[in-house]
C-alpha cells in the first residue's frame, strides 16, 4: 500500500509522540538534558534493567557521611553493582523523594541511613510496597515493619567508651564538674550513645566523682542506674546538639554563661560526636575560668584527628566505615542471591525486632592516633601536621 507524503509525516510525528509519552510514564526526567543531567534515554535504560543497590545518606555537610559515600562508591563499583548514592541534606522529604526516585529506577536493595528514624518509616514502607529490600544503615529506621536488616556499629559501646574515658581521666577527683551533651532526639543512635554513657557515668555521679552542671533533667534522674526511654528523652531533649555544630556552640556558650566560676576549673565534657566536640571544645577553651577540660567525640573525622594531635580534643571513637560499608554490601549480595544474610543479633525498632549485624569500635587518643588511623591505612600521614 502506498501512502501520501503527508500521511507518512503524520504517522512519524504520532509515533514519536507515543514514544515520548511512554518514556515520560517511566520517568519524571525532562526530555532535554543539560551537560551532566540524565537524558530520558539513559534513565529509561536504567529503568529497564533496574538498579541493584541504592544508597541514601543523611547529609553531605558532615564529614562522617562523606567518609561513607567515598567507601560506598568504591566498594559498589568493585562489587560490580549498578548503583546510585544520594544525600538527603538533613531533610526527611528529600530522603523520601530520593527513595521514590530509586524505586522508579527499579532498585532491588535499598541501603538507607535515616535522617529521622520515625519519619523514614514512610520511605521504608514505600520501598517494601515496591518489593525492594531495605537495609537500615548505621541509624535504625523506627516505627516500620518494613526494615529487613540493620547494619550498625555497637552504639552502646560508643557511649560507654566515651564515658569510660572521662571516668579514667577523673581518677581520684571529687565533685569534678561534668557537662553533658547529646545527639538528635530523632536519631535512635542518640539514645543508644546516651544509654551507654549513662551506664558508666551514673555510678560515678552517685559516688561523688562527678557533679552534673548543665542539665536539671539529668540531675533529676541522677540516682537511677537505668533510665526509661522517656527519661532519656527528657534529658536528651535538654542537652541535645541536634548533631549541629552551631547548636552545640550556642548551648555550650549558654551553659558557661549560666555557670558560676566554681562550676568551671578542670571540667569533663561528654560530647556526642566529633563535629559537636570541636564546637564545644572551642567554646570551653575560650572561657578564662576553665583551666582544663577533657572532651569526648566519635567518628575520627580528619579535623578532629588534627584536634587530638594538637591537644584540643581528648579522644574520638573510631568507627571504621570500611567495615560497615563492606558488611552492608555483603548483605546486599546475599539478598540478591536469594540467601539469608548473616546477622549477629537484633534491635527493636518500636514495631519489630530487626535482624542486625554489629561492628566493634576503637577508642583513639594521642597515644594511639598514629597506629589506629595512619598505620592502619585509614588516613595518610600527610593529611595531618605534627603527627609523631
Ligand atoms: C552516627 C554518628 C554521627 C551522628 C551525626 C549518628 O547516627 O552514628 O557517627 O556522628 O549520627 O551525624
Amino acid at each position: 500500500m502506498k501512502l501520501a507524503k503527508n500521511s507518512v509525516a503524520m504517522i512519524l510525528v504520532l509515533t514519536l509522540m507515543v514514544a515520548l509519552f511512554a518514556m515520560a510514564g517511566c520517568t519524571s526526567t525532562a526530555t532535554t538534558a543539560a551537560a551532566g543531567e540524565t537524558t530520558v534515554a539513559e534513565t529509561t535504560a536504567v529503568a529497564a534493567t533496574g538498579l541493584d543497590v541504592g544508597v541514601v545518606l543523611p547529609t553531605k555537610d558532615e564529614p562522617r557521611w562523606v567518609q561513607d559515600e567515598t567507601r560506598f562508591t568504591a566498594a559498589l563499583q568493585e562489587a560490580g553493582f549498578t548503583s546510585e548514592v544520594l544525600f538527603s541534606q538533613g531533610n526527611s522529604a528529600t530522603e523520601k523523594s530520593n527513595v521514590e526516585a530509586l524505586i522508579t529506577k527499579g532498585v532491588k536493595v535499598l541501603i538507607i541511613c535515616p535522617q529521622d528514624g520515625d519519619a523514614a518509616a514512610a520511605a521504608a514502607d514505600a520501598a517494601a510496597a515496591a518489593g525492594v529490600k531495605v537495609i537500615s544503615y548505621d541509624r535504625l529506621i523506627t516505627s516500620s515493619e518494613n526494615v529487613n536488616y540493620y547494619v550498625t556499629f555497637d552504639s552502646i559501646a560508643v557511649g560507654a567508651a566515651q564515658a569510660q574515658y572521662l571516668v579514667d581521666k577523673a581518677a581520684g577527683k571529687t565533685a569534678a564538674p561534668l557537662y553533658l551533651y547529646a545527639g538528635a532526639s530523632s536519631d535512635n543512635n542518640a539514645f543508644l550513645f546516651f544509654e551507654g554513657a549513662w551506664n558508666v557515668l551514673q555510678p560515678k555521679i552517685a559516688d561523688g566523682t562527678f557533679v552534673i552542671k548543665n542539665s536539671e533533667e539529668a540531675i533529676k534522674y541522677q540516682d537511677k542506674a537505668t533510665l526509661t526511654r522517656d527519661e532519656m528523652a527528657a534529658i536528651i531533649g535538654q542537652i541535645t546538639t541536634n548533631w549541629d555544630f552551631n547548636e552545640a556552640k550556642n548551648k555550650a556558650e549558654a551553659h558557661l554563661t549560666a555557670a558560676k566560676t566554681e562550676d568551671k576549673g578542670d571540667v569533663f565534657i561528654l560530647a556526642p560526636n566529633d563535629g559537636t566536640a570541636r564546637s564545644i571544645a572551642d567554646t570551653f577553651a575560650s572561657d578564662k575560668d576553665v583551666t582544663s577540660f577533657v572532651v569526648t567525640g566519635q567518628d575520627a573525622e580528619k579535623a578532629s584527628v588534627q584536634y587530638i594531635i594538637d591537644g584540643k580534643q581528648s579522644m574520638t571513637v573510631f568507627k571504621d566505615v570500611r567495615s560497615l560499608v563492606d558488611d552492608s554490601i555483603a548483605m546486599a549480595v546475599s539478598i540478591l542471591k536469594g540467601e539469608t544474610p548473616e546477622t549477629t543479633g537484633s534491635y527493636n525498632n518500636k514495631k519489630v525486632d530487626v535482624a542486625a549485624k554489629q561492628t566493634q569500635v576503637i577508642v583513639v587518643d594521642q597515644a594511639n592516633v598514629k597506629s589506629a588511623l595512619v598505620d592502619s591505612g585509614y588516613y595518610a600521614a600527610t593529611d595531618f601536621t605534627g603527627l609523631k
